[in-house]
């Protein structure tokens, strides 16, 4: 199939990231650069540091910003905390805690996985037993994905740092919030996580190419002590007055620009407000996909309910019922709208609904409609009622 250029009406967007950006956000984006020295630059980075505490919900949180996607910030993590030869733990949550826990090897570090099963969230009991038998507190650091954008699975943090303390253990938690952030509940400093990372292009709604992170004063202490070779990445040398310091250079201006016009909107809608709306809309999504199932050519791949994230729906297929390669270039090529294929061990045998950022009922009941289209299209056998299942979620009463 040949991708034409020119479309009437929009295409919509709903990978799992990038996300839709706001015509708010882009036009903020579209202004010019501002010279070194100008107070607004100052002020606008201010109000993303300021806005990014919110959003992580911490008061006292350094924040650190970088002209980097997710795998910079978790090279950030990584370089910062870890010294060669320690080791850490990554909890089994798919594809990122694997890909995290692969960096983290690259740099030296050994690591300790608990299994990861699939269409489940990362296993407690499993952390907390080896964390038990860690006796030497050899471990320095768990690093969980809150969200694993492969497998559609949102993971229990409070449980995890329950687990970490009921071991007694000394670890840091670093939680990675890149696909959570602004989509499902997240409170650093009420649950006790010391260092939080996440990047702009899903529920933060700005395009790729900016990450950042919030540390706390245990983990900004273990960097001081941290004799990693590092420069750009370090947090000691980019906690600094000056922007250029805070940047390790220039900063990435317009899309801080972006940053601090979309996390204005987050929090004029208000954040609560915000993760109500993504809760209703991953509701609707479950209750299509849902009715969809029965015919069983599909199903959710996540096999606890209550850990369905908010973010991202992640459908397994049979893959000889049809393909769903096939299913995506259809939505996306006759029916305009783009969701994402199964990464890593998913490929060719899932797709993935992005349901994040800014999005309202009109627009995902599209995205519904053409899923439901492009499986039409495609002589895809599917249960019946999905897009009454999603409108009826959409329509309830708040009480
Ligand atoms: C949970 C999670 N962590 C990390 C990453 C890596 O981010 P990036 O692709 O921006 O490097 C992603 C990307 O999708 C992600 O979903």
């Amino acid at each position: 199939m040949h991708p034409s250029k020119r479309i009437s009406g929009q295409r919509f967007l709903h990978s799992p990231g990038p996300t839709r950006v706001p015509e708010d956000v882009l036009n903020e984006m579209s202004r010019q650069p501002m010279d070194m020295g100008d107070p607004r630059l100052a002020t606008m980075v201010a109000a993303c540091e300021d806005g990014l505490r919110q959003v992580f919900r911490t008061r006292d949180a350094d924040v650190f910003m970088y002209a980097a996607n997710g795998h910079g910030a978790w090279e950030a993590a990584i370089v910062n905390l870890i010294a060669p030869g320690e080791t850490v733990m990554v909890p089994g949550s798919g594809h990122f805690s694997e890909t995290w826990a692969q960096h983290a090897e690259a740099f030296g570090a050994k690591v300790v996985r608990t299994p990861y099963r699939d269409g489940y969230p990362v296993d407690v009991a499993a952390i907390e037993t080896a964390l038990r038998e860690d006796t030497g507190h050899v471990v320095t650091a768990v690093l969980v994905v809150h969200t694993d954008t492969a497998s559609g699975m949102t993971s229990d943090i409070p449980a995890v740092r329950a687990a970490i303390d009921r071991a007694g253990h000394p670890a840091l938690l670093v939680v990675d919030v890149v696909a959570s952030l602004g989509a499902s509940p997240f409170d650093m400093d009420g649950w006790g996580v010391n260092v939080a990372l996440g990047a702009s292009q899903k529920a933060l709604m700005v395009p790729p190419g900016l990450s950042f992170m919030a540390v706390d004063a245990r983990a900004m202490a273990v960097a001081a002590a941290n004799p990693t070779p590092r420069v750009y990445w370090d947090w000691v040398r980019r906690k600094s007055e000056f922007i250029y310091r805070k940047f390790c250079g220039t900063p990435p201006q317009n899309l801080l620009m972006g940053l601090e016009a979309a996390l204005a909107l987050i929090l004029e809608e208000g954040l609560d407000v915000v993760l109500a709306r993504h809760d209703r809309t991953a509701r609707a999504v479950r209750a299509a996909v849902q009715a969809w199932s029965t015919a069983g050519a599909l199903r959710f791949f996540g096999e606890v309910p209550e850990a369905r994230s908010a973010s991202v729906t992640t459908v397994a297929v049979d893959p000889a019922a049809f393909d769903p390669e096939a299913l995506r270039d259809a939505t996306r090529e006759r029916f305009q709208v783009a969701v994402a294929g199964g990464l890593g061990s998913l490929s060719g045998r899932a797709f993935r609904i992005g349901h994040l950022g800014d999005i309202n009922p009109a627009m995902i009941l599209g995205c519904l409609g053409a899923i439901e289209a492009g499986m039409t299209a495609q002589g895809v056998p599917f249960g019946q009622g999905g897009i009454a299942a999603a409108i009826a979620v959409l329509s309830e009463i708040d009480a």
